[in-house]
């Protein structure tokens, strides 16, 4: 197997060569000077420079083409140098051997568009990729390929994802995407998280994965390759980390960087379930731990979650939002503080960036029992931007790990009185003086000169507003009843009970089982006289079941492999038992999942019979797949009108199970719009034919929340959840892109009797913005205190700012709070404290009114010194509203 592997290799080799110097002469340089990629122990060595980088996740089809160029600006001008994303297998190959590039799948253009932005694209092939996205990214006929094993040394399998991996390098190397091209690819990750389940294969699991290692570098990309949580990865693949914390891993050689490939910035929700929270300081400190401890590129997983559109949610039962509470909000909205937060952290950890990739390892000063620093020095001509005095460079970090106490540390000779769980950034100018200065005053060779940049204790609230348009969404509805059970002619009858999956192929969530049983008179008298209730009892199904008996709706259970028992009414004579299995995002982690299936398992009985249970199991089942409104496609807008719709006036009986459409016109503006689900049960919605994706109105439970989050401490995906006591997913984003002016036709197929009059729109806006920052204490600067000298250190040291930021196209309109000083509260609670600096309202207006965005210093060089001896901080609150045409036009 291996020789012939080797030998079609080689084969190939020239023919690669010449299609690359083809491309090579009309492309290459496109986007950059081709460089290349390699790395040290150290870094990834980009164009010959090791690089500290931050990344963002950004996955291309949980967002419109429309959003892109947005997403990677906002991304760029957070700090981010690289996006991330990984491949999407089965929207790229739905059917086998049919590819689709195109729309959400158009890789290509995201990837120009990354590289026009002059970042770096870092792509996790996979082909499995896990991601919350249904079946874990793999095509659903994959599962039908005879013989074949997912993940393991498989041979139908090996082939499939050859096959896939070597698709995508090739579009990529025929794009010219690779960085030695002129491209932005500088990375790429192959499998996903394998190590997790590589013990589940036996001695195959290990052989698969060096079979995957092997086959991904053969492919000729030319750049390096990583595999994420996979500590037994082979020397030429960078092996990396997923968690909430990556300062303490190691990669398994010394040859190889310290690489975090999913930094877990928030966390993704399944219905019924509370909504995730990840506090920016947490996030900030876990990314300042890993740069104090040698990590060198940090991805977030997510940047921007984005919207899991259609049926593309994984399983079990997730959302359709992907927002993740990341620094993009679900619409592309800049999510604050985190954000802002970040940015700032990123611009620190740039600024001490010559430094990081000048030391080979850090100098470590353990400070007290759970404080210590992490210095790196090294010499480097980047010095030169900010001083012009000779060269030495140093950066630090100081850590207080205690979840609980500030600690109080010296450190080069100063103190620094640290909070519970933070990191302080320095930066440290070691100058050697070689002339006197003008004014005479010989300075000692080397000495220190610390300019610190502390990150300031920041806080920021921003609120999130939802303007719904004053008029109420639509009163003017159509609808359309779908059949209960079978309704076309390609049902089938089959004796047992078949697996979900292997009937529907997936082409809908939906399929119906339908058995007929008789029931004697015997059997009615005897539950009668017990009074008790016969029950269908499933012994293990998943995801969503709902079971009818003569057309009535007697029960319905979500879980995932749950037995159930469903107490029924029967009739003396034939019974119709139906029941419905619906898919809700298939399984998309662990091993084996092509043996996991949906549906039931196991028995299907009746119990409580005079003379037993009756076993249904091996009863004849006619079987009908998916909806007759899915097979008429009724959502789709020209193939809508011969469907059969009536009129649904206000005040008709709703029945279960029907379809609705109306037509609407777009909201004014360029906000990103939303519909409001929360009056309705559970379904599909489809605008202007595009799938808007599944919704469904679970409520959180009521505990859990808890009042406070407290940032300190470790981080995990049920700390700090909120939304307790609500609809888990209340709004469903509209992409801009698919909606026109006027006349935008909204379909629903709603499987309970809620009717659609309150469903509503909304334009998402952040309305009230408010900031607080402290002024920077300043530590007592050494002895030196001539002025040129002074000025020169303080180009690298930074007064504090106050950034005020609306969404585009929308200006600050009012200072409703300022106050520099000592204020009191938090935001939309902010007063006046005993230290007050009277022109605080005029300085923030002055600066700010009438603009989308705007800074503020922090220091009483700006407002004057209100109170001395006292550490000040100011506080505001504006508001931000649309230009003035599209408020008017909004509310009409
Ligand atoms: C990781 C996985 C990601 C995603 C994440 C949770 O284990 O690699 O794809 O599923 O968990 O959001």
């Amino acid at each position: 197997m291996v020789e012939a592997m080797s030998r079609r290799k080689t084969l190939n080799f020239p023919l690669i060569l010449t299609v690359l110097t083809i491309h090579f002469v009309i492309v290459a340089g496109e986007y950059f000077k081709p460089f290349n990629v390699t790395y040290d122990n150290r870094a990834l060595i980009i164009g010959g420079k090791r690089r500290m980088l931050i990344s963002a996740g950004i996955h291309y089809p949980r967002a419109t083409p429309e959003m892109w160029p947005t997403l990677i600006a906002r991304s760029k001008e957070g700090g981010a140098d690289v996006i991330e994303t990984y491949t999407f297998w089965n929207g790229h190959e739905p059917t086998r051997g049919q590819y689709n590039f195109e729309g959400r799948y158009d890789i290509v253009k995201f990837a120009k568009l990354v590289g026009s932005h002059g970042l770096f694209l870092f792509i996790r092939i996979g082909p499995y990729a896990c991601a919350e996205w249904n079946f874990g990214g793999f095509p659903i006929w994959l599962r039908d390929i005879p013989g074949i094993e997912f993940r393991t040394d498989n041979a139908p399998f090996k082939e499939e994802m050859e096959r896939y991996v070597k698709k995508i390098v090739d579009l990529m190397i025929s794009e010219s995407l690779f960085s030695w091209q002129g491209g932005p690819i500088i990375l790429l990750q192959i499998e996903n998280e394998y190590g997790n389940v590589e013990s589940s294969f036996g001695p195959k699991g290990k052989l698969y994965m060096k079979w995957a290692a092997e086959m991904a570098v053969g492919l000729g990309a030319g750049v390096p390759w990583v595999m994420c949580r996979q500590t037994d990865a082979p020397e030429y693949i960078i092996d990396t980390c997923n968690a909430y914390y990556c300062d303490g891993f190691t990669p398994n050689s010394e040859k190889k960087p310290k690489i975090w490939t999913e930094n877990w910035n928030g966390w993704f929700a399944d219905w019924g379930e509370r909504l995730p929270y990840r506090p920016s300081e947490d996030i900030a400190f876990a990314i300042a731990r890993f740069f104090q401890r040698g990590g060198s590129l940090q991805n977030y997983y997510m940047y921007f979650g984005g919207t899991n559109f259609g049926r593309t949610a994984g399983g079990p039962t997730q959302i359709t939002s992907y927002d993740y509470d990341a620094p993009l909000d679900e619409y592309g909205l800049l999510r604050q503080p985190k954000w802002g937060h970040l940015k700032d952290l990123h611009a620190a950890i740039k600024l001490c960036e010559p430094a990081l990739v000048a030391a080979d390892s850090p100098q470590y000063i353990k400070l007290g029992p759970k404080q210590e620093a992490h210095v790196y020095r090294g010499t480097s001509n980047n010095i030169g931007q900010y001083m012009s005095l000779n060269e030495g460079i140093c950066a630090a970090f100081i850590a207080n790990i205690d979840e609980h106490e500030s600690a109080t540390v010296k450190f080069y000779g100063q103190e620094f009185t640290l909070p519970p769980w933070s990191v302080v950034f320095c930066q440290i100018a070691e100058i050697q003086l070689s002339t006197q200065l003008r004014w005479g005053h010989k300075l000692q060779s080397k000495q220190w000169a610390q300019i610190l940049f502390q990150l300031g204790i920041i806080l920021c609230f921003y609120k999130l507003s939802l303007k719904a348009s004053s008029e109420s969404f639509s009163q003017s509805w159509m609808t359309l009843k779908e059949p209960l059970g079978v309704w076309g002619d390609k049902n089938f009858t089959s004796k047992g009970i078949l697996e979900h999956l292997n009937v529907t192929k997936d082409q809908s969530d939906y399929l119906w089982y339908l058995t007929r049983i008789y029931i004697s008179d015997d059997d009615i008298s005897f539950w009668e006289e017990n009074d008790v209730s016969p029950t269908i009892d499933i012994d293990s199904m998943r995801d969503f079941v709902r079971i009818f008996v003569n057309g009535q709706l007697a029960g319905s259970v979500k879980g995932k492999w749950i037995k159930v028992v469903q107490p029924v009414k029967l009739v003396q004579g034939y019974n119709d038992i139906l029941l419905l299995s619906e898919t809700v995002g298939l399984q998309n982690y662990g091993a084996f999942l092509e043996k996991d299936g949906a549906g039931f398992k196991g028995q299907i009985k009746l119990t409580g019979c005079k003379s037993g249970d009756i076993n249904l199991t091996t009863s004849l089942w006619t079987y009908q797949v998916g909806l007759r409104g899915e097979f008429l496609e009724v959502y789709d807008v020209n193939s809508t009108e011969s469907a059969g719709w009536t009129e649904f006036p206000t005040g008709t009986t709703p029945s279960v199970f029907s379809w609705y459409k109306t037509k609407f016109d777009a909201p004014g503006g360029t906000d990103p719009v939303a519909l409001d689900f929360s009056s309705m049960g559970k379904g599909q919605a489809w605008v202007n034919g595009h799938h808007v994706g599944r919704y469904w109105t679970l409520v959180a439970p009521n505990n859990g929340c808890g009042r406070t989050c407290d940032y300190r401490g470790a981080y995990h995906s049920d700390k700090c959840r909120t939304n307790c006591g609500e609809i888990t997913q209340a709004w469903y984003h509209i992409p801009r892109s698919w909606l026109k002016t006027l006349n935008n036709v909204l379909v629903i197929f709603e499987e309970t009797d809620k009717t659609p009059f309150d469903i509503s729109i909304s334009t998402r806006s952040t309305e009230t913005i408010c900031a607080q920052v402290s002024e920077k204490h300043y530590p007592p600067l050494h002895k030196w205190s001539h002025s040129e000298f002074d000025r020169k250190l303080s180009l690298m040291d930074k007064t504090p700012e106050m950034h005020l930021q609306c969404d585009e196209g929308h200006t600050i309109s009012s200072i409703e709070f300022a106050s520099y000083g000592s204020p009191n509260g938090s935001c939309q609670k902010f007063s006046q404290g005993k230290c007050h600096a009277a022109n605080s309202l005029s300085v923030v207006s002055q600066a700010c009114i009438g603009r989308t965005s705007c800074s503020i210093g922090i220091s009483n060089g700006v407002f004057g010194d209100p109170c001395r001896h006292v550490v000040k901080s100011l506080a505001v609150q504006a508001k931000c509203s649309p230009p003035p045409d599209l408020s008017t036009s909004a509310s009409s």
